[in-house]
């Protein structure tokens, strides 16, 4: 039989199908619905930065488009007015009727407002955090280093005030990854997340005016952070979590080929209902089974690009193959 547990940012897991931050982990009934799918953990619906700022001031329609799609589905779509106290409320209501482990998370553009809440958040029960980082270039003056600085200034303060294992889920759009990813290792990260995916722009012609893309991703946006999953596997230092694009079993496959630690999901749960969890855990069981593989770590990041045999090549050859007969 095969044993699907794996250890991930130091939890353990039954298996490695995570439920990613959204508002299907935004009540403690929904994630006991997760945990009862089959899930090997959850990350809780995000607590925005600007949620505690703006307390007072109301985020109207002038705010709109906003950078992060998780703040736009809050704000807009729901009415986001959940407070600090409330999400502790949550941390602490799914904490209590849930036996897998319940990673809380923060979405933060600066250090200052979480280093004293994450400390509460640790009280309330959280196994983890996860620090949903999305900072938007906008400034002409600001360079990518500077950006690079934010993310890990918020991570050293957090990871130097609380005793949590915490993740940076972090967005694609960095020069050296690999630089940052190690960066970040260094300031405290016990996992990283790859990748946020970004609220999608679009426009409507009809109406001449902002529209908001698709919400959720394709089976096809899995490639991205697959490739990094592959290049990052056990040179980061850290755990390494999938998120974008994971819509079946044999997408959780691929990413643990890739060398994910665990593999997170969300638009295929909106598109498919809960039950999603239980039939990917078994796809996964049953390709194991089929392979001959007794557990995780017979077969996690055997595709990577470190077990390669030219590391140096791995991307390139691959590249060279792919355009090799489509004259
Ligand atoms: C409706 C919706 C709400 C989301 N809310 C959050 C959030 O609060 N915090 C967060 O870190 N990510 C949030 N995300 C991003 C997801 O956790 C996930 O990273 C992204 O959807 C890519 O994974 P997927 O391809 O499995 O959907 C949200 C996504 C959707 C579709």
């Amino acid at each position: 039989m095969a044993d699907l547990s794996v250890k991930y940012m130091g939890l353990d897991l039954s298996n490695p199908i995570i439920v990613s931050s959204s508002s299907l982990t935004g009540t403690v009934d929904k994630v006991k619905r997760c945990e009862d799918s089959g899930a090997g953990a959850v990350v809780l619906k995000s607590l925005f930065e600007e949620q505690i700022e703006s307390e007072a001031e109301q985020i109207d329609d002038e705010s709109w488009p906003y950078p992060h799609p998780e703040a736009f589905d809050y704000m807009r779509q729901m009415g986001m007015r959940l407070g600090q106290d409330e999400y502790l409320k949550l941390v602490e209501g799914a904490g209590q009727a849930l036996s897998i482990p319940v990673i809380a998370s923060l979405n933060c553009v600066s250090p200052r407002w979480w280093n004293s809440y994450a400390e509460k958040l640790a009280g309330a029960g959280a196994d983890g955090l996860e620090l949903n980082i999305s900072i938007m270039p906008r400034d002409y003056n600001q360079r990518a280093a500077e950006i690079e600085k934010v993310v890990i200034k918020i991570i050293e303060s957090i990871s130097r005030r609380v005793d949590l294992p915490i993740a940076v889920k972090i967005g694609p759009y960095f020069t050296s990854l690999p630089n940052l990813a190690v960066d970040l290792r260094r300031a405290g990260a016990k996992a990283l997340v790859l990748f946020n995916r970004f609220y999608q722009f679009d426009i409507d012609i009809d109406k001449v005016e902002l529209a908001p893309g698709y919400r959720f991703s394709s089976s096809h946006e899995i490639h991205l952070p697959l490739r990094w999953i592959a290049i990052l596997y056990n040179q980061a230092g850290c755990d390494l979590s999938a998120s974008t694009g994971v819509h079946d079993g044999s997408g959780v496959v691929k990413q643990l080929l890739a060398g994910a630690a665990a593999v997170q999901i969300c638009s295929t749960l909106f598109i498919n209902g809960f039950e999603q969890i239980g039939k990917m855990v078994e796809e996964v069981k049953s390709w194991m089974e089929k392979n001959n593989y007794n557990s995780i770590t017979d077969f996690k990041g055997r595709l990577s690009q470190g077990e390669s045999e030219n590391p140096e090549f791995y991307e390139r050859f691959q590249y060279i193959k792919a355009l090799v007969g489509i004259e």
